[in-house]
């Protein structure tokens, strides 16, 4: 309110002094339009300098955020000199211990998880129990604090990330989709598959309709917001599909979707020929052939005083069960 009655009342003041010099005669006429026209142009040049001055701050602090980003140390690095990648796709890991980078709790505790080579894993628990860890750690976006992971037997700290990358594509809960067409996000897990593999599997997940809208070449916009969210996870899932690789990580893949579509695609992710760990709230739909593994979070012992302070989540995976 302030910021527009400062110019207001200037301009006026200025008009008010040339004015009484026209009305006397001590000022030309001209030199009135001319002098309105200056106060109004200074003001025009200088009028976003307040508001520059209160967004700096902002800036600032956005900066200092971006700075202290780029600092940190990445979270997992490559290893001087990585073995070759592994034949085998089995996972495991081995007395895992995991705190995420400045979370005041551990994320998880001890926690033993075998998977068989070709073997299909639904992974289950609450929410926070440490699911999307573990598929963090299968493809080591993070390192344990203690224990370690493993692929085909080798840890995979002494393994080049790229090779562990391309043999552990994982859907993410809420994938990233890339300012590309919907065929050059999908091509991100297999460059050479054909357009026939990309509609088949666009089909196999669902998103056979997009190709009626969006098309195979179409652009899905910068961040993938032509696409709606059930829409992104689904071509995370078709990513993960299109990949040749022999392992499968999927968080949380039939999140949304009707029991009929859930259905469908477990029953798609079943019949694949590779090893997959499927994380999910809900069990339902899921036959035989997956073994279920619980991510727990026991509650205290009974009578236990309370703890003074979050302490750590103590995760551990219950018997199989299925
Ligand atoms: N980036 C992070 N930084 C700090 N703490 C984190 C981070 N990611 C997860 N956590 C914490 O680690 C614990 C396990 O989280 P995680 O996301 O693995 O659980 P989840 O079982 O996948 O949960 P949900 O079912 O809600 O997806 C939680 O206490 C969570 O708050
Ligand atoms: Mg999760």
């Amino acid at each position: 309110m302030l910021r527009e009655a400062v110019p207001a009342l200037g301009v006026g003041a200025a008009l008010w002094l040339v004015g009484w010099d026209v009305a006397t005669g001590a000022t030309d006429p001209v030199l009135l339009a001319a002098s309105a026209l200056g106060v109004l142009g200074a003001f025009e040049a200088v009028g976003g300098l307040g508001a520059a001055w209160s967004a700096a701050g902002g800036i600032r602090a956005a900066a200092d955020r971006v700075r202290a980003l780029g600092e940190q140390p990445p979270a997992v690095t490559d290893p001087a000199a990585p073995l070759p990648p592994p034949s085998g796709s089995a996972l495991r890991l081995e007395s895992v211990t995991l705190t995420h980078r400045g979370a005041r709790r551990l994320a998880l505790t001890d926690v033993d998880l075998a998977v068989a080579e070709g073997e299909r894993v639904c992974l289950t628990g609450p929410s926070g129990a440490g699911k999307s860890s573990v598929l963090a750690l299968l493809l080591r976006a993070l390192d344990p604090d203690r224990g370690r992971v493993t692929l085909g037997g080798a840890d995979l700290r002494a393994l080049a990330l790229a090779d562990v990358r391309a043999r552990s594509p994982w859907a993410a809960q809420s994938p990233q989709v890339l300012g590309r067409t919907l065929a050059g996000n999908l091509r991100l897990a297999r460059d050479d598959a054909s357009e026939a593999d990309l509609q088949a599997v666009l089909r196999d997940v669902g998103l056979a309709g997009l190709l009626g809208t969006v098309g195979l070449h179409g652009w899905v916009g910068e961040s993938g917001e032509r696409l709606s969210a059930v829409e992104r996870a689904r071509v995370g899932v078709a990513r993960a599909l299109l990949s040749p690789a022999r392992v499968l990580l999927l968080d949380e893949p039939t999140a949304h979707l009707d029991a009929a579509a859930a259905g469908a695609l477990l029953d798609l992710l079943a019949a694949q020929d590779r090893t997959v760990v499927l994380v999910t709230h809900s069990t339902a739909g899921l036959d035989g052939c997956w073994r279920v593994v619980a991510l727990l979070v026991p509650a205290p012992p009974a009578g236990a005083p309370p703890a003074p302070r979050p302490g750590p989540v103590r995760a551990a995976v219950a018997a199989p069960t299925g």
